[in-house]
Order: structure tokens, then sequence, then C-alpha cells
């Protein structure tokens, strides 16, 4: 009997906290504190911090909710407004709210932001789409899926590859630019990344975004249970583990190669490369950036000679952009410049991890920056080497003495960018040696989304390490023999070996 006491006692307190009502009037103190700032007092959208930001606050009174479980056109469920507010939106400026609010605020500011508009009064969620049909995943299901994904016209929003490269120039329902997702990082999906939650995505869609709803049965482009199922688990299978960033992976791993380092990026070599992704932020020191960027991120491989160092830098990007290209250019939400990549290295990194001066330089230390940009279409793309001490102070010098040159390739959704140089380079140029954590940054620049010139996106200081050359690791092998022979280790392990084999003998009888 006293056993079970404390947990009846736990049970009946779940169930009166559950049981209580929302208290809206208590969920507008949470949200004056908290949301307004963004979503705006009257929860219109329009706070102070609203026109910093893209995609722009949700506007309440609209009653428009994007990541719903119910059928159809009914509102949002208590649940999926919860959720919401509970885990953030990945990938948007809504932070997620599990650790600053308990439950009881979550379940009050919820109930106060339904109070912004009728709908909820209008027409009740009703209970959510049904989730029990299910199935198990196999191959056989993702190659089911695969088909259903080009029969939907999934890949005229999504891409061929899943990168989110669209045939069309996509809106949402307030006039903004819509891009479709990248499918290869789950991780950005604000609906969560699961099978169930994709699967509920592909049924009831994405109210005010072009992202259809496949679940309507009246509708003609309307898909079975089977196969919104069969193309969710599709989607899943698209992850690109790679592709996601850590703030703790900051070291590019160049590995050894005795041989050429191939310029085919899709040759085993490459592949094989150990790859580390970084996140870019937009840069906000020099010029005012108002909007999030479409590439938010670089994946960089690293290999190296004897002569060489090569850095294999790409990134998903929806558009290639190249001036002149009209297909482009018409996607482009305004005017569409070029697309470009850099990287960035002090010419003389301090001794030991420590993270050299911000920005550009100074006077007293110059940095070196490879650049690479994508060029007019049709005229293929170009490469310089520039010297900086500093903002703008950017002295271009001839990159062929230092053996520098850039590649680069667009398929399917990514862009491959390869630079090389020389390891010792010129007078001026950072020198590559092994063993030793070289400071880097990448910039990049999407041209469709409007970036020239100071208005870029950027990574922090990172590394490139050149892993030692394995020659180096077995020229100690000897000198580790010759060190145990010195101090008769040899023979005493043989010893012990020679005892452990006595010991097995003597098991075995
Ligand atoms: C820093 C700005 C910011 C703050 C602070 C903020 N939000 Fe948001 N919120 C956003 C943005 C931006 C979106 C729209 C994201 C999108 O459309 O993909 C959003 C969307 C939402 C949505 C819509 C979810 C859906 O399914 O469409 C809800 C609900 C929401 N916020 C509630 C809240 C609540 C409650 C708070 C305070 C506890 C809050 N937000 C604080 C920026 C913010
Ligand atoms: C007409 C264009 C269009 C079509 C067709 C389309 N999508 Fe989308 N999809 C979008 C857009 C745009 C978004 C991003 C919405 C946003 O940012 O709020 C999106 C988002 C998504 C997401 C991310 C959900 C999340 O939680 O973030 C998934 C998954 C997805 N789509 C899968 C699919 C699948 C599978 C199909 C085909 C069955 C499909 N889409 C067809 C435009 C489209």
């Amino acid at each position: 009997m006293r056993r079970l006491a404390i947990p009846l006692v736990l049970l009946l307190a779940q169930a009166l906290a559950a049981a209580a009502p929302a208290d809206s009037e208590v969920g507008r103190a949470v949200y004056d504190r908290w949301c307004a700032r963004c979503h705006g007092a009257e929860g219109d959208g329009n706070g102070p911090a609203a026109p910093f930001l893209m995609p722009r606050p949700r506007d309440f009174t609209l009653g428009v909710y994007k990541y719903k479980s119910t059928e159809g056109t009914r509102p949002p469920s208590d649940q999926d407004i919860g959720r919401m507010v509970a885990e953030g939106m990945p990938g948007t400026a809504m932070p997620g709210w599990k650790d600053v609010l308990g439950e009881g605020d979550r379940q009050n500011v919820v109930a106060y932001v339904k109070t912004f508009s009728d709908i909820f009064e209008a027409e009740e969620p009703g209970p959510p789409i049904s989730l029990a049909g299910r199935p198990a995943d196999s191959p056989q299901l993702v190659a089911v899926g695969k088909d259903t994904y080009r029969k939907a016209k999934c890949h005229e929003c999504h891409g061929d590859a899943g990168k989110g490269n669209p045939s069309k120039k996509l809106k949402d329902d307030w006039g903004a630019p819509a891009w479709p997702r990248n499918l290869t990082r789950p991780w950005t999906f604000r609906g969560g990344s699961d099978v169930k939650d994709i699967y509920t995505r592909i049924t009831v869609g994405i109210p005010g975004m072009p992202m259809p709803a496949f679940g309507d049965a009246g509708k003609p482009d309307a898909l079975t249970e089977w196969e919104r199922w069969s193309v969710a688990h599709y989607v899943a299978s698209l992850a690109d583990p790679a592709r996601r960033p850590s703030p703790a992976a900051n070291v590019a791993k160049a590995s050894y190669r005795a041989e050429e380092i191939p310029a085919d990026v899709t040759a085993q070599v490459w592949l094989d490369a150990p790859a580390v992704s970084f996140r870019l932020a937009p840069q906000i020191i020099a010029a005012e950036r108002l909007f999030t960027p479409v590439v938010d991120q670089v994946t960089v491989r690293a290999l190296y000679n004897d002569r060489e160092v090569a850095l294999l830098v790409e990134w998903d990007d929806p558009t290639p952009s190249r001036p002149g290209d009209r297909v482009q250019a018409a996607l482009a939400p305004g005017e569409m410049f070029e697309d470009a990549v850099a990287a960035q290295f002090p010419v003389a990194p301090s001794e030991g991890p420590d993270k050299p001066y911000f920005g550009h330089g100074d006077a007293a230390n110059p940095v070196n920056v490879w650049y690479w940009r994508a060029g007019r279409a049709g005229a293929g793309s170009a490469y310089a080497l520039f010297d900086m001490r500093g903002m703008g102070s950017k002295v271009e010098r001839d990159p062929a003495p230092s053996g520098l040159s850039a590649s680069g390739e667009y398929t399917d959704g990514t862009w491959r960018v390869v630079f090389r140089r020389s390891r010792l380079g010129d007078t001026g140029d950072v020198p590559f040696e092994s063993g030793r954590l070289i400071p880097v940054a990448f910039a990049n620049w999407d041209g469709s989304n409007g970036e020239k010139g100071s208005k870029h996106t950027l990574t922090p200081w990172v590394w490139l390490w050149l892993e030692p050359a394995p020659s180096l690791k077995t020229a100690y092998v000897p000198t580790a023999v010759a060190l145990l022979l010195a101090g008769g280790l040899l023979g005493a392990s043989a010893r012990a070996r020679r005892a452990g084999g006595r010991r097995e003998h003597g098991e075995g009888k």
C-alpha cells in the first residue's frame, strides 16, 4: 500500500496539471516578456526585431501556422503550437523555449497566442492525422519512394538530388521568396526529422508556403497513404551527416598522398578524404546585412603531397549564379551577382593554437586570400590571389609564382571548388608545414541572394592540419625497435609471451 501511495499522488498531480486549463492572462505576461520583441505586442509579427529577420516572425492575427498535424484547413492543435514553442524552428530566428519556460508557462503562452486570431473559435482542430499505417523501413520501400518523388514532382522544387534547387521562382503567401528545404540536411527541418514528421508534412503540407499537401484525397496530385510513407522514407534516406556542422569540429584534416592529387573531385581519393562542415554567418561588421543567407555552410576536404596542398570546398546552393544566365536570373529575388568563395590564411601564423587577429589582418599581420568566382555564363570561372592588411586594403598579386590555381563545377545543387597551391608558395605566402595547425577562414558569396563585395557570409577562424605523412610514422618504427632493444625490453616481453604461452598450455590440460 505504502509502495503505491507515492506514484498515485504523482499521477493525481499530473492529472490535475493536465486538466488545469491554460490561462491566457498569465500567458500574456510571458508573451510580453519573451515573444513581443519579434512577434509584436499586438501579435502582428511586427516586433522591433522583425525587420532584421528572414523568414519573418509569424503574424498570429492571420491564424496561419506552418507546422501542424491536423487535417486539411483545420487549425493547429495546442500540441502543434506547443511543440514549436518548446523545440523552436531550426534554421530560423525562432528559439526553443523549453529550457527557459516551464510546461505551464508554455501552455499559457500558447493559449494567449491563440487569442490573436478568431480561427480557433470558428473551427476545432480535430484529431491529428493517423500515423498507424507506418510501414517498416526497407530498401524496397525507399526505391518506391524514389519513384514517388518524381511522380509527385517533388524534384521540381527540391531538385533531383534533394538539395533544394528549384526550377521555378517560389514565394510564400506573404510575398517573400521561399526556398525549398535542402532534404539532405534533416537537422534543419522545422517540423522534425523523424519519418513520421516528414510523413505529416507531406500529408498536410506547410500552410502559407508553396509546399503542397499530398494527403487531400479530392485533389488531382494526391498520393495514397502508402506512397506518402514511401516518399517519407526516401526523404529520410537522403540525409548526409558529413554536411552537419558541429561547433566541436573545427579542424580540416589534410591527408598525405605520395602521388598526384587528382583534379577530378569525384576521384575515390577525394571521396575518401575526411570531410568537415563549418557554419557560415552573415558578415555584419562592414556593411549592414538584413537577411539570413541561403548558403549557410561549407564542407571542406583537404589533401597534400610533397609539392602541393589542395582544398576541396563544397557548398549546397539552390542556384548556380553566373551573370548572363537568364534561367537563374529569373529565380533570383533581386539582381543576381556571381557566386564566389574564398579561403583566407594569416601569412605568419603564431605558434600554438591561438586564434589569429580578427578580420582581414592588420598592418603588421597580413593575410593571403585565395578567391574563386563563378564568372559570367559561358565564360568559365576565374581565380585570384590577394594580400590584405585590414579591411579595404586589398592588393592583387600574380598567383602563378605561388603555384595557386582554382577550378569549380556545379552539379545537382552543389558547388565544388578545388584550390591548389605549392607547399612553400612565393615570398609573402603562408607555408604549409605538416603536423602544425594553420588558421584558415572561409567566405562565401551567394550571387542570387544579392551578395557582393563586403556583403557575404564567413566562417570563424578554423584550422587546417596537414596530417604527418605515413613515411614519417614508419620512420619512427625502427627507432622504437632500437629503443626497446637497448632497454632489454624486447627480451622482457619475449619472456612474458613465453610465460603466457605456458599458462595457456596449462589451461588446455
Ligand atoms: C528572435 C525572434 C523570435 C522570438 C523572441 C520568438 N519568436 Fe516565434 N517565431 C520567430 C520566427 C522568425 C518565426 C517564423 C519561422 C518560419 O516561418 O519558419 C516564428 C514562428 C513562431 C510560431 C509559428 C509556428 C508555426 O507552426 O507556424 C509560433 C507559434 C511562435 N513563433 C511562438 C513564439 C512564442 C510563444 C515566443 C515567446 C515565448 C516566440 N515565438 C518568440 C521568431 C521569434
Ligand atoms: C511547389 C514546390 C514544392 C513541391 C512540389 C514540394 N515541396 Fe517540399 N517544400 C517546399 C518549400 C518551399 C519548403 C520550405 C517551406 C518553409 O521554408 O517553410 C518545403 C519543405 C519541405 C520539407 C521540410 C519540412 C520541415 O519540417 O521543415 C520536406 C520534408 C519536404 N518539403 C518534402 C517534400 C516532398 C517529399 C515533396 C513531394 C512529395 C515536396 N516536398 C514537394 C516546396 C515544395
